[in-house]
């Protein structure tokens, strides 16, 4: 660890130059520009290590041949701290493409030993700079960080939606589904033995409307907990399908693989809305009459791909402040490692694509694609 800075306003300065005379000169120049600074000079490369172990310093000035090192070997000892202040070579001529090559390397800045009278001015630009490149490390640290609290955050949310839904159809299995079974069984023993012809045609009725409260309540079971928890991707993405089509009238064509490859339910369940959110986009956004969903475990890389030919999406579009769908598509397929892609030509189509890496497994080279 590093001390802290004697006083904010004190320029620690450490000098790497093996001539006494050069050195005092620096100490006149910073002498009448600098108000307060503490100068230390150091000529081997261990003196400059050690110092840079013991203490803080804001500035390093550097010769650039010294003895049996150069300046570069200095600036790749300095490497090796995390926290590096700026490297000023300070030196006498060393030649123009030298000097450009160090600078290139990362040094950050280079002043002639004749003009040391600009010293105070290259010191202050460097520290600005320095500065600056300090407060946008931190800022992309934050980013970084902040990114990462965002992704866990969608996991847990869509983790938490999962469950909430899970939950829901349960109930709704057992309480809802469970009574009207019940009610369906008694309604049939009346019936049976219902003389009166009127109450038979009311009970007959009733049963209809039964019918139609169970078939509902499949159908809100099966949106709330989707099959494939059950049946498989496959299934799942081609009862979607059909049920798109049935409520849409738009045709829908589905290529699937014939996979029994054990897919981890957490992925099949982000393909499973992938394609739930990209048909909803289609019957909202799209106006096509035609829709192709591909799906494909091919080469280790689960991928789906919903494709509609109708009028396209403009980039402006994906950018709405109040637009969640595909954005939350986005941060799901990260969840399993995966990413999203989308293309899409003005009244030529979109076609959004999901890819997620699978574990590789042998017997994935059998599969046949339908
Ligand atoms: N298949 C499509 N064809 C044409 N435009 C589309 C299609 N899918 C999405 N879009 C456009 O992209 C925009 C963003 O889609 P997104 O799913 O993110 O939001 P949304 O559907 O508007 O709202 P929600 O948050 O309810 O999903 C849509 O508003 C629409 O303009
Ligand atoms: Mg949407």
């Amino acid at each position: 660890m590093h001390q802290k800075r004697a006083s904010e306003t004190t320029l620690n300065v450490l000098h790497l130059e093996d001539s006494e005379v050069d050195h005092e000169l620096v100490r006149r120049v910073l002498c009448s520009t600098v108000e307060s600074f503490d100068l230390k000079r150091v000529e081997s490369l261990e003196g400059f290590a050690e110092q840079l172990q013991t203490r803080h310093f804001d500035v390093i000035l550097a010769d650039y041949r010294l003895p049996g090192f150069t300046a570069l070997d200095a600036w790749q000892t300095l490497q090796q701290q995390a926290d590096r202040p700026p490297f000023v070579l300070l030196s006498g001529a060393i030649g123009e493409s030298a000097a450009v090559a160090a600078i290139k390397m990362g040094v950050s800045d280079y002043l002639a030993k004749d003009d040391v009278a600009k010293l105070a001015p290259t010191i202050r630009r460097v520290l600005e700079l320095h500065a600056i490149r300090r407060a946008k490390d931190a800022a992309d640290a934050e980013l970084a960080r902040s990114q990462k609290r965002l992704a866990e955050f969608a996991e847990h949310l869509q983790a938490t939606i999962e469950q909430e839904r899970a939950a829901i159809a349960r109930e709704i299995h057992d309480d809802i589904g469970g009574s009207l079974a019940a009610v369906r069984f008694d309604l049939s023993w009346l019936e049976r033995h219902a003389s009166d012809e009127a109450a038979r045609s009311h009970l007959h009725s009733a049963k209809e409307m039964l019918g139609h409260a169970l078939d509902a309540s499949q159908r809100i079971m099966k949106d709330l907990r989707p099959a494939i928890l059950d049946q498989g991707l496959v299934a799942a993405v081609e009862w979607l399908a059909e049920s798109f089509t049935k409520r849409t009238g738009i045709k829908t064509v589905v290529y699937a693989f014939d996979s029994s490859r054990d897919i981890a339910k957490a992925v099949q369940l982000v393909a499973y809305r992938t394609a739930q959110e990209a048909l909803t986009n289609i019957s909202k956004h799209a106006i096509c009459d035609l829709v192709n969903i591909d799906l494909s475990d091919a080469e280790d890389v689960l991928t789906l791909e919903v494709r509609d030919n109708g009028q396209g999406i403009a980039q402006v579009e994906l950018a709405k402040p109040k637009s969640f769908g595909i954005r939350g598509l986005q941060e799901r397929a990260k969840t399993v490692e995966g990413w999203l892609d989308i293309s899409s030509f003005e009244n030529r189509g979109t076609s959004i694509i999901l890819s997620v890496p699978l574990p590789a497994s042998a017997g994935a080279m059998n599969q046949e694609t339908v």
